[in-house]
């Protein structure tokens, strides 16, 4: 489209409906694609045509409707009964100017691509009144096609008020429909509720601008799967497989190994470098950062994190919040939660847990640990089963770990405490003092043996 025309085009977005069919208490449009609502799905998409406005009509469950979109710049149109399709858009259109064109979209259609929608407004630039359409492979539930001999398109009609010859047509409305507002407009004020459900349809206009000799144009969708109206959590299902095969299919294009794109899953925005590869059943969430060489093993949860270049993650590990350096050694099992900062080549491994520490160069945690409140320095050692006791039952306090420390295994660290550079801490330790630089710290009750001990027997029953 020209830039002038684009610039002023509205688009209406009709999100009042409650999904009865998802048996749910959450209005059909707040539920899920990718992490976040599927509406979210249809404004990233309607933004991306550069309207002049966004107009989404909302009543089933309004206030949650309009509380999940605090920051979104949209007007909201309310529809406090849900008087079908065309009742809908008539609401929107309101004060819209009459030479504007208007797209209208359904809030349960979201995975419509860009192309498609453009292919739409090309013909309601030429002045035709346009409806996109589709040949999916079950047609039922949908408004039918009708064409006349020459193939023109002469009206749509609802599942439920046609016969048995417009039930076999396979061609179905997807409720995307395109025109100028003025005589979108006018042909809405002349549709009526005389239909099996009592409503007023916006595919009634169909056959008045026909009646009228408006030309009358529909666009068949390439691609039905992407045009389908979700219903129910099935569809949504199906729905949201599509949607991760493409964005698994965006991210083998842009030269990420992805093992199986059918066995990864995005809710959020990947950023890559190059030879990343994703191993099976990886989730990626929020906004994820993977530098050159990261390989992320199978099972992994990566959740607003970035990850420096060469790190490798062991299978199952779930990491949110985060910022790893670079060569980093994560896992399997291991748990890296909000505000932990690893620097350079920092190896931590199975069932370690990490919160909220700043971990230096060169550092190792390999085995069942938890630092948390930690600021750990470089070339420190951290053995096996030590843990940080950062929580007194009402406060949290920091552990001061210094560079090129030596813990060792099953040390409790009670902190606040500072453990100071070069120092070493015997193994099985409570160490609730600080420890000197370069000096044997221990704590440690005396080992005895009893020997007049016998081991308890089974009694005999
Ligand atoms: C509608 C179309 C049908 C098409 C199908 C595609 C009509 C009459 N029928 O049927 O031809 O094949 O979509 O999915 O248009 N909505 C409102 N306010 C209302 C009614 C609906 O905002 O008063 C919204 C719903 O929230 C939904 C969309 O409009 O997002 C479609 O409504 P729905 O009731 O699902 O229409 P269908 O019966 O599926
Ligand atoms: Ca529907």
């Amino acid at each position: 489209m020209a830039d002038g025309s684009a610039k002023s085009l509205y688009v209406i977005v009709l999100a009042a409906g409650q999904g009865k069919r998802m048996h749910s208490d959450l209005p059909k449009v707040l539920h899920h694609i990718a992490g976040e609502p599927m509406l979210a799905q249809v404004l990233k998409t309607a933004r991306r045509l550069e309207p002049a406005e966004i107009r989404v009509v909302f009543g089933y469950g309004g206030d949650q409707v309009q509380a999940a979109f605090p920051d979104e710049s949209v007007e909201w149109v309310r529809q406090s009964k849900q008087e079908g399709t065309g009742h809908a858009v008539a609401l929107a259109l309101e004060g819209v100017p009459d030479a504007a064109p208007v797209l209208v979209l359904m809030g349960d259609t979201p995975l419509v691509r860009r192309r498609t929608l453009d292919r739409v407004l090309a013909h309601v630039a030429a002045g035709e009144l346009t409806v996109l359409t589709a040949e999916p492979d079950d047609p039922s539930g949908l408004g039918r096609i009708v064409r006349d001999s020459t193939g023109h398109i002469k009206a749509i009609v609802e599942e439920c008020d046609a016969d048995k010859d417009q039930r076999a047509i396979g061609e179905v409305n997807t409720g995307i429909m395109g025109s100028d507002a003025g005589r979108m407009r006018a042909w809405l004020a002349r549709v009526n509720t005389k239909n099996a459900q009592g409503e007023f349809y916006l595919t009634d206009i169909i056959a008045l601008a026909v009646k009228d000799g408006a030309r009358v144009h529909a666009v068949q969708a390439t691609d039905a799967l992407e045009v389908a109206g979700i219903n129910n959590k099935l569809q949504l299902a199906a729905a949201e497989r599509i949607h991760q095969r493409r964005q698994a299919e965006a991210l083998c294009e842009r030269g990420v190994t992805v093992i199986d794109p059918d066995r990864l899953d995005v809710r959020g925005t990947v950023q890559t470098g190059r030879d990343v590869t994703l191993d099976i059943n990886v989730v990626l969430a929020g906004e994820v950062v993977l530098n050159d060489g990261v390989h992320v093993g199978p099972g992994t949860v990566i959740r607003n994190s970035t990850l420096g270049a060469g790190t490798q993650v062991q299978p199952y590990c779930v990491i949110d919040g985060a910022s790893i350096g670079r060569n980093c050694r994560i896992g399997p099992y291991a748990r890296i939660r909000p505000e932990t900062h690893l620097g350079e080549n920092v190896h931590v491994g199975n069932f370690v847990e990490v919160k909220k520490s700043t971990v230096g160069e060169g550092s190792k945690m390999n085995h069942l640990s938890y630092i948390g409140d930690a600021t750990v320095g470089k070339d420190t050692n951290i053995g096996a089963g030590t843990i940080t006791c950062n929580y007194d039952g009402a406060n949290k306090h920091r552990a001061v770990i210094g560079d090129d420390v030596f813990i060792g295994s099953g040390t409790q660290l009670v902190a606040p405490v500072t453990i100071e550079d070069g120092a070493t801490i015997g193994a099985g330790s409570t160490i609730t003092r600080d420890a000197p630089a370069g000096k044997l710290s221990m704590s440690r009750s005396e080992q005895i043996t009893v020997s007049n001990w016998d081991r308890p027997k089974k009694e005999p029953e």
